[in-house]
């Protein structure tokens, strides 16, 4: 049997099942996040119109600036600089949602992750689609040399994701009052557990493990490192199982506040 050409292989098992389900997960995140970064309402939820507290969805967080009148959209006293800006186009591809000026960011430490790259370069590239199955054959064999040499700034996305971690606990925060009165929500619980899974997920990151004690010759010099580097190590070893769990949990974030939001959900909450 070849096994060079395209799903060739020796393999007995149904090793398709695995690209097949990271293929959906993935396409059905994106098509989702775009979809919902794009609708520019129903990002923000509080039944105090003003005061300290409220839902936000972490698709649109931080909020640069707002929109202000748009249905379900935060006031404007949340913008970190202002109203939204005359100049903005408002085109079907660049429509007034503060989700657009921050996506990217987060976006980019997912895109570049060690373990994502594995997870696209089997399910969307086929290359190759699984362990001892044919890739889609190519040229010649580029690494990370040609079009995806982008991915080598993982290690500067990484600080990205950190600073997301605190944006996201902040929000996390906010959500547990209402017009500075504090309380609990289903809410509050969602968006709480959101900057706990990506803070295990970001945290054991493989370039994170290097910065806090692989980077060491002598790791027993220090036990505060060498306490750190096992506890990371212990994350990085679940990095996979993270990974999925954050990217579900982020994209739900949103569809509960949405859906509050639009009224669609009744919040169960002490306020
Ligand atoms: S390797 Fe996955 S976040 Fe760094």
């Amino acid at each position: 049997m070849k096994t060079s050409s395209f799903r060739s292989t020796f393999r007995t098992d149904k090793w398709w099942i695995e690209p097949l389900l990271i293929l959906s997960g993935l396409a059905a995140f994106v098509l989702y996040a775009s979809w919902a970064g794009y609708q520019g309402n129903y990002y923000w939820w509080s039944n105090h119109e003003h005061g300290f507290g409220g839902y936000l969805s972490p698709f649109y967080s931080p909020l640069l600036w707002i929109k202000e009148g748009v249905e379900g959209g935060a006031d404007i006293a949340h913008a970190w600089l202002g109203p939204w800006p005359g100049w903005w186009p408002n085109s079907i591809l660049l429509p007034e949602s503060p989700s657009l000026l921050i996506l990217v960011f987060p976006l980019s430490i997912r895109f570049t992750c060690y373990y994502y790259r594995k997870a696209y370069y089997r399910a969307f590239a086929g290359s190759p689609p699984a362990c001892a199955v044919g890739a889609i054959p190519q040229k010649s064999y580029k690494g990370e040399t040609g079009l995806m040499i982008f991915q080598n700034i993982h290690r500067y996305t990484l600080y990205i994701g950190i600073i997301f971690i605190f944006l996201l606990s902040y929000d996390a925060v906010l959500s547990f009052f209402r017009g500075g009165q504090f309380g609990i929500g289903v809410g509050s619980m969602v968006l709480l557990i959101n900057p706990i899974l990506l803070g295990s997920w970001t945290f054991g990151c493989h370039a994170f493990r290097h910065l806090v004690g692989g980077n060491s010759n002598c790791m027993s010099c220090s036990l505060v490192r060498y306490q750190t580097y096992k506890k990371v190590s212990w994350l990085n070893s679940h990095h996979q199982l993270f990974a999925w769990c954050s990217l579900f949990w982020v994209g739900f974030s949103d569809f509960y506040v949405r859906m509050v939001s639009m009224g669609v959900f009744n919040d169960i909450n002490t306020w």
